[in-house]
C-alpha cells in the first residue's frame, strides 16, 4: 500500500493522506538554521547546535504522535482547521505534502477554502519561512480567522526538558508590532534570542501557552481560538509562545499570502540593547524586511532551487529504469547531503540531545558527499583528523560545535582509524587535491603535536599494524564498526554502557572485520604512498597486507565463510561450531571488497552463503541464528530481541558492501537484487509494512526472526545513505574515481 507518490519532474514527494503509518518528515536548511518538518507540519527548528541551541521545543515519545510543530490554525464559523490536519486533526476535503528538496509544501482545503504552506530555510540566511496562501475556492465571500502557534524551547533542549524548578520562572518575551521576541536568559549571558513575525499588522497575540490554550487543554483545542480572540499575552515564565492573530476576509476566487518568519538573531555584546531591558531589534528587522513580500519571498526560493540543482548536477544518470535514475539523481543524494549536515544529531529517533559526531560515522558519510561538496569534504576531514591520538587511535566522537574530541564514549573502537584512510583516499580520488596531505593538523586537538595530514594515515595504519591479537589479526578494542559487538565488556549491570564498561584494550578479542578493512584501506594507502613518492614505505605496508589477507584466509575462514571475530577467550564469534551467530553479513562484505579470496574461491563460496543463510525479501539480516539468550562475552549485540537492530535486524548500512562484492565476483545482476532490497522506491508499495518515509533509507528493517518483518525504523540519519551511493554510483553503475583519475 502505498500513502503517496513520487514527482520525479518536481523532485518531490507527493503524501495524499495525513494518516501515514509514521510521520514522515523533510529537514530544511544546510548551513546553521536547521529545520525538521513532518508531513503534518510538526517538528522543530535549530540553530547549528540541536542541543544547545534548540529554537522551537519538541516533545519525543508524545502521544498522539508528533504533536508539536508550527502549527496554522483556520476557524471559519465554528470550524476550526489545520491545512496539515494537526494538531486538530478535522477531517479536510483534500490533503497533500509534497517534500521537496529542502522545501514542504502542505496543502489542506476545507469548505471552499485552500490553505497552501510553503515552508523552508532561505540560502544564507537564519530563518525559516512559513508562507501561507489562502484562497477562497467558494463563490460567496469568506471571513475567517489565522492563528499562528510555535512553541519556544528555553535554548538547552536537555536543561529544557529536565530543569523545571528554574526554567518555569526564567521565560521572557518582547512583543513590538507583528514582532514575537522569545529572550529568555538574554539579560544575562545569551546574546541571541528568537523571533517570529508575520508581515502584516496583526489582530491580537498571545505569548503564554497557558492563555493560549487555556487550561486543562492542548494545542489539539486550544481555548482562544475557540474563542476566535487572542489575549494579548506576555509570558512571565512557564513556557513562552509565538502565537498571531490574523483576520481574513477573501471575495470568491480572492487569493492572500501571509509570510511568516521563525528567525534567530545573534548580537555583540555592545549592541545587545536598544534602551535597559529592551532588546536592540535592528537585526531582526533587518530579517523581517528581506522577506516581507512575495517577490521576495518567491526570489529566496528559487536560490534554493538553484542551490539543489546545482548540488545535483554533478552525478546523474539516464537509464531505463525510473527509480534506479530517481533515487540516484534525487533521493539518495538528498539523504548523502541531509546525513553530512546533521550526522546522527536530530531526527525523529535521534532527539539531537544525545551523540557528538562520530569519528566513524563522519568518515564514512563523506564518501556520500565527497563528490558534491568537495570543500566542505576538505574542512571535514581535517576537523576529524585533528581529534586523533597521537598513537593513531580516536575519540569515537567530537563536538560540531568546538571540533573537539570528546569522552563521552572514550576511544578504543578499533576500526575507527582505518575510515580516516577511506575518507581521504575518497577526497584525493574525487578531487587529486594532494596538498591535503602537507595540511599541518593537530592531534588530540593540541597545536603542539601538528603532523601533516599524511602523518595522520601512517599512524592509523600503523595502529592496527601494532595491535594485533593471539592469531595476528586485529584487536577489536571497545567494538568495532558493529557497536553492539562487545567483547571485552562483560556488562551483568542494568544501566551500564555496553561500550564503555570493561577492558577496552583487551590483549584477546580480535575482530576479522577489521582485518578486512585494514587490507582494504591498507591497500589504498600503499597507493596514496605510491603517488607521493613514498615507494619503500607502500611496498612495506603491502607487505604487511598481503600477511593479513593470508591470516584472514586461514585464522578468519571459516570452511564456507569469513569469520566474525575471536571472543576474549578466544573462542570464534561467527562459525559452524557456535550455537547462535554463526554467520555474519560484515566479514563477508567487506573482505570480498577487499579483494580476499577473489582468486581462490573463498570470496564466490562466501557470497553463496550470504545468500542462502541471510537472504530474505527484504534484504540480507546482520546474522543468524538470531541470539536468543543475552552472552554476556558478546555483549550488547545480544540484548536485542532477535531480528532488532544488531541481533539480525537487516542492517541497512551493510547490505551495500555485499552489493558490492558480488560486482568484484563480477555477479552485477545479483548485486543489483541486492540493491533494489533495501532501495526505497522499489519497496514503495509496501510502505504499510515498512512504515518509513519511502524516499530515504532506514538505519534498520525487522529481520525475519522479528514479529514485524520488514518493519523499518530510524530513518534518514544512516551510513547506509554514503554507503549505497558508493554502491550504485561507483559498484554497480561503475563510476570509480581512483588517484589515477
Ligand atoms: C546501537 C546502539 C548504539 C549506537 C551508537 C546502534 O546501532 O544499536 O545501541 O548506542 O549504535 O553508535
Ligand atoms: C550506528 C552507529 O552510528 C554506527 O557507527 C555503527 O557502525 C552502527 N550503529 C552499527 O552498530
Amino acid at each position: 500500500m502505498k500513502f503517496g507518490h513520487f514527482d520525479d519532474d518536481a523532485r518531490e514527494y507527493v503524501i495524499t493522506t495525513p494518516r501515514t503509518p509514521l510521520p514522515w518528515i523533510n529537514y530544511l536548511g544546510s548551513e546553521a538554521f536547521f529545520s525538521l518538518v513532518s508531513h503534518t507540519a510538526g517538528g522543530y527548528s535549530f540553530y547549528k547546535d540541536a542541543k544547545l541551541r534548540r529554537i522551537t521545543r519538541y516533545r519525543y515519545n508524545n502521544v498522539p504522535a508528533d504533536s508539536n510543530g508550527r502549527y496554522y490554525y483556520i476557524k471559519e464559523g465554528s470550524t476550526i482547521w489545520n491545512p496539515g490536519w494537526q494538531p486538530t486533526q478535522t477531517e479536510l476535503d483534500f490533503y497533500e505534502c509534497r517534500h521537496g528538496l529542502g522545501y514542504s509544501i502542505i496543502t489542506g482545503k476545507k469548505n471552499g477554502l485552500a490553505a497552501r504552506l510553503e515552508l523552508f530555510v532561505p540560502v544564507g540566511d537564519n530563518c525559516e519561512i512559513d508562507r501561507l496562501v489562502l484562497t477562497n475556492e467558494s463563490d460567496v465571500p469568506k471571513s475567517f480567522t489565522v492563528f499562528s502557534y510555535v512553541e519556544f524551547c528555553l535554548w538547552n533542549a536537555v536543561d529544557d526538558s529536565t530543569n523545571f524548578q528554574r526554567n518555569f520562572s526564567t521565560g521572557e518575551v518582547e512583543v513590538e508590532g507583528s514582532t514575537i521576541y522569545h529572550k529568555t536568559e538574554y539579560r544575562e549571558r545569551r546574546d541571541h534570542y528568537a523571533l517570529f513575525t508575520v508581515n502584516t499588522p496583526i489582530d491580537g497575540f498571545d505569548t503564554s501557552r497557558d492563555a493560549f490554550l487555556g487550561a486543562w487543554r492542548s494545542n489539539a483545542n486550544p481555548e482562544v481560538v475557540e474563542n476566535g480572540r487572542c489575549t494579548n499575552s506576555v509570558a512571565h515564565g512557564w513556557a513562552p509562545v509565538g502565537v498571531h492573530q490574523v483576520n481574513v476576509t477573501l471575495q470568491p476566487g480572492e487569493s492572500r499570502s501571509l509570510i511568516f518568519v521563525l528567525g534567530y538573531i545573534e548580537n555583540p555584546e555592545d549592541e545587545k540593547w536598544a534602551a535597559p531591558g529592551v532588546i536592540n531589534k535592528t537585526r531582526a528587522q533587518a530579517m523581517a524586511a528581506r522577506y516581507a513580500t512575495d517577490a521576495q519571498v518567491d526570489a529566496a526560493l528559487a536560490r534554493l532551487h538553484a542551490h539543489w540543482n546545482n548540488l545535483l548536477s554533478t552525478y546523474a544518470v539516464r537509464s531505463s529504469d525510473e527509480k534506479l535514475d530517481r533515487m540516484v539523481n534525487i533521493w539518495n543524494q538528498y539523504q548523502c547531503m541531509v546525513t553530512f549536515n546533521m550526522s546522527r544529531s536530530a531526527s525523529y529517533y535521534e532527539s539531537g540531545t544525545g551523540r557528538g559526531m562520530g569519528f566513524r560515522d563522519s568518515c564514512q558519510d563523506l564518501l556520500g558527499f565527497v563528490h558534491l561538496i568537495p570543500a566542505r569534504a576538505r574542512e571535514r576531514i581535517l576537523d576529524i583528523a585533528a581529534t586523533q591520538f597521537p598513537d593513531g587511535s580516536a575519540y569515537h566522537q567530537y563536538q560540531p560545535l568546538t571540533k573537539k574530541g570528546n569522552m563521552d564514549i572514550g576511544s578504543g573502537f578499533n576500526d575507527d582509524p582505518l575510515w580516516l584512510i577511506a575518507a581521504v583516499y575518497a577526497y584525493l580520488g574525487e578531487t587529486g587535491d594532494y596538498s591535503i596531505l602537507d595540511e599541518p593538523v593537530d592531534f588530540d586537538n593540541d597545536h603542539s603535536l601538528a603532523q601533516p595530514l599524511l602523518e595522520h594515515l601512517r599512524r592509523s595504519f600503523g595502529y592496527l599494524r601494532t595491535h594485533k591479537g593471539p592469531h595476528g589479526l586485529p584487536l577489536i578494542g571497545r567494538a568495532d564498526w558493529n557497536d553492539c559487538l562487545n567483547l571485552n565488556c562483560f556488562s551483568d549491570t542494568p544501566g551500564e554502557s555496553f561500550q564503555t564498561t570493561g577492558p577496552s584494550e583487551g590483549p584477546v578479542a580480535e575482530s576479522v572485520f577489521i582485518a578486512g578493512m585494514y587490507v582494504k584501506y591498507g591497500n589504498e594507502f600503499a597507493e596514496i604512498l605510491d603517488s607521493t613518492a613514498h615507494t619503500d614505505e607502500a611496498a612495506a605496508v603491502r607487505a604487511e597486507v598481503a600477511e593479513m589477507e593470508h591470516t584472514v584466509l586461514t585464522a578468519g575462514w571459516d570452511g564456507s565463510w569469513f569469520r566474525r571475530a575471536y571472543d576474549a577467550y578466544g573462542h570464534v564469534v561467527g562459525g559452524q561450531e557456535c550455537e547462535e551467530g554463526q554467520i555474519f553479513i560484515e566479514p563477508q562484505g567487506m573482505c570480498v571488497m577487499a579483494g580476499i579470496g577473489v582468486n581462490t574461491g573463498e570470496a564466490v563460496t562466501a557470497l553463496q552463503s550470504v545468500k542462502d543463510k541471510l537472504d530474505t525479501k527484504y534484504g540480507i539480516v546482520l546474522l543468524q541464528p538470531a541470539y536468543t539468550k543475552y552472552h554476556l562475552e558478546l555483549g550488547e549485540i545480544s540484548s536485542y530481541p532477535p531480528g532488532y537492530k544488531e541481533n539480525a535486524g537487516i542492517f541497512c548500512h551493510n547490505n551495500p558492501w555485499v552489493s558490492c562484492a558480488e560486482t568484484v565476483v563480477g555477479h552485477g545482476d545479483r548485486a543489483f537484487e541486492i540493491y533494489k532490497k533495501t532501495c526505497p522506491a522499489y519497496i514503495e508499495d509496501i510502505s504499510e509494512i515498512h512504515r518509513t518515509e519511502p524516499y530515504v533509507y532506514s538505519q534498520m528493517v525487522a529481520g525475519c526472526d522479528a514479529a514485524t518483518f520488514g518493519e523499518a525504523k530510524n530513518s534518514w540519519l544512516t551510513g547506509t545513505a554514503a554507503w549505497t551511493f558508493v554502491d550504485v554510483s561507483q559498484y554497480i553503475l561503475g563510476i570509480q574515481p581512483t588517484l589515477a583519475g
